[in-house]
């Protein structure tokens, strides 16, 4: 069976850290606080001279190395962002240029936080119907640019960092089962960056009234996510006739470990089976997930023929899983 298998995984996180205790200076807030509610004790921030396209490139030049793999044999680059260097074009095309993968056709998929199982699924997709043999999967943000410092209800949730698969289509057992993509674009105002787009284009007013920052109601998305995570989820498992005690690991959407708790609760899955790295990082949006499989596996958590379960949700509202065979 022609599937698309990961064969190469890296990551790039930036140097700096800030801590919780950071956080406490800049906002009426607690470490205890966020630590209780979100579980997050740290995240990184990119220096004031990277960009998107820098750590999305390191993260890519890892997983190249890892893959073995040159930049010249990639067909087909696929980047889930929210945080490109440009409103366009694509950091994707940057990050093709950095790489010097000339062959290869690139772009971003705007999916927020589900913006790497979103391209995940794009790419495998093109990979088995034959449009190409070898495409780099990329989730990368800088989110501490479009994060408002001065509102605790969002700034101690997010940070900055990029992951990357390399993935091959192979004749194979092993690799990408199945991809399950939700959205509904009602819950729009939940979560979402108000300006600077067609709707809010630049201006003086809006930089006021802090049009460019992340505008979230937490507690909303709070709810919707668990129930989100789980379905979908569940209907991964119902269409490859999977149960729950079948998944090796499940990797979901690092936002905060309350949801990510709640989720393993509802899907009855061990403690053992979820991998979290929430608390070092916090949210980095579309790339929690590639840099928590990257991690996984260079820890030895994911070995040859385990089931890998991915689950993401994000603004938009859009949702997604993709099931594994590693
Ligand atoms: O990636 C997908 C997108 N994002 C998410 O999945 C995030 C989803 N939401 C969350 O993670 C949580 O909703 C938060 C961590 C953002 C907030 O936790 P919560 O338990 O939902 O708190 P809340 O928003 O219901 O607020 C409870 C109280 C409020 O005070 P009152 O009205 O009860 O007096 C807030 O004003 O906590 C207050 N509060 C804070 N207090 C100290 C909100 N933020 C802070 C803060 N420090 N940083």
């Amino acid at each position: 069976m022609k599937r698309a298998r990961i064969i190469g995984t890296g990551s790039y996180l930036p140097e700096t850290i800030r801590a919780n205790s950071d956080i406490e200076k800049m906002v009426d807030t607690t470490s205890d606080w966020i630590f209780a509610r979100t579980g997050i004790e740290e995240r990184r921030i990119a220096a004031d001279d990277e960009l998107t396209s820098d750590l999305a490139t390191k993260a890519a030049e890892r997983a190249l190395e890892a893959a073995g793999v040159t930049p010249e044999e990639i067909d087909l680059i696929v980047m889930g962002t929210i945080t490109g260097d440009y409103p366009w074009p694509a950091t994707a095309c940057i990050v093709q240029n950095n790489l010097a993968a000339k062959n290869a056709y690139a772009y971003d998929v705007s999916a927020a936080c589900s913006g790497f199982v979103y391209a995940l699924s794009s790419a495998s997709d093109f990979l088995q119907a034959g449009r190409g043999k070898k495409a780099l999967v990329i989730g990368a943000e800088i989110l501490s640019r479009i994060i408002d410092w001065t509102d605790r209800n969002t700034c101690i949730l997010f940070g900055d960092g990029a992951g990357a698969v390399v993935l091959e289509a192979q004749d194979t057992e092993r690799g990408i089962i199945s991809s399950h993509m939700r959205s509904d674009g009602s819950y729009l105002d939940l979560l979402y960056q108000p300006g600077f787009g067609a709707k809010h284009p630049a201006s003086q007013q809006g930089l006021d009234e802090r049009l460019s920052f992340l505008k979230m109601q937490g507690n909303e998305v709070f709810k919707v996510a668990v129930r989100s995570l789980t379905e979908v989820s569940q209907e991964a498992l119902a269409a490859n006739d999977c149960t729950v005690e079948d998944v090796s690991l499940f990797i979901p959407h690092q936002a905060n470990r309350r949801i990510l708790e709640a989720t393993a609760k509802r899907l009855k899955l061990t403690d053992e089976q979820c991998f979290i790295n929430v608390h070092r990082y916090g949210n980095t949006s579309g790339a929690t997930i590639p840099v928590a499989i990257d991690e996984a596996f260079r820890g030895g958590q994911l070995k040859e023929g385990d089931l890998l379960l991915l689950a993401a949700f994000g603004g938009g509202f859009t949702w997604g899983s993709t099931l594994i065979r590693w």
